[in-house]
């Protein structure tokens, strides 16, 4: 089934306090007036999620996603955290193939792929984000290269598993810049890679995957964004680590029904 959904990417912010502080004010302001239909999910860093899934537990319609996990479930891999070890706390999601862990971490398809494989292993429901750079955007390489990272990390599953994952198109120049891509170029990208899901299981199951957009969807233009048939709702960096502005993103999506 195909969901509309908000999901915030705090990155390398929040303490614990701060965390516990910004779920609790999602939590009270979020009421079911305001989300719709929109599932809406939070991804604080690892050190903060064992309290914001606490804070979370009753009374809340707010799921909790890691950042990344590592592809092992468990050894020698210093500063790592498992899909295992992320179930064990109750987490719902993971976040992977993030361009920063890309780009930073040198994260490649295969470990990608890799990384998703362990979190369906562990019925978590992984992100898994796609985007080209900016040269590659110059060039026309976009399509080509969104193609080849879904190939290279997805398509390996079968009709099953692909059918629990998420997918999030993140063009990287976008992302930070408060330059976004316009809704004709989300809906481009979103149309596309529907039809490669297609191409490679069935239009079934194309139809049911969600695709969200990523970078700097703010208050100001989620909404144009998620009037694209294709588009499905938002991966929020920024705009999701203030309550207010987040908030008004996951309402924007009520642009849907
Ligand atoms: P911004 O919304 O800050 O551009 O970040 C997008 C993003 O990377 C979400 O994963």
């Amino acid at each position: 089934m195909r969901y509309f959904i908000v999901a915030g990417n705090w990155k390398m912010n929040k303490t614990v306090d701060e965390a516990v502080a910004l779920v609790e004010e999602l939590n009270q302001k979020l009421t079911p007036e305001l989300q719709g239909e929109a599932n809406v999910i939070v991804a604080p860093p690892y050190v903060v999620l064992p309290q914001v899934i606490s804070s979370l537990w009753e009374n809340s319609n707010i799921s909790v996603a890691a950042q990344n996990c590592h592809q092992n479930e468990s050894g020698a891999y210093t500063g790592e955290v498992s899909a295992q070890m992320l179930k064990a706390i109750e987490a719902d999601a993971v976040i992977i193939g993030h361009s920063e862990r890309r780009e930073y971490f040198k994260e490649s398809n295969a470990d990608i792929a890799a990384k998703v494989d362990a979190a369906i292993a562990n019925e978590l429901v992984p992100i898994f984000c796609c985007g080209e750079v900016l040269e590659e955007r110059k060039a026309g390489e976009h399509f080509n290269v969104i193609k080849t990272q879904i190939e290279e990390s997805l398509f390996h599953l079968t009709e099953g598993a692909f059918s629990k994952v998420v997918v999030a198109y993140e063009p990287v120049w976008a992302i930070g810049t408060g330059e976004t891509a316009t809704p004709e170029q989300a809906q481009e990208i979103h149309a596309f890679i529907r039809g490669i899901i297609a191409e490679q299981y069935n239009q079934q199951i194309a139809d049911d995957t969600s695709i969200l957009y990523g970078g700097s969807c703010k208050p100001g233009n989620a909404k144009d964004l998620f009037a694209n048939p294709d588009v499905d709702g938002g991966l929020i960096g920024g705009a999701s680590l203030k309550a207010d502005d987040f908030i008004a993103i996951v309402e924007a999506l009520k642009v849907k029904s």
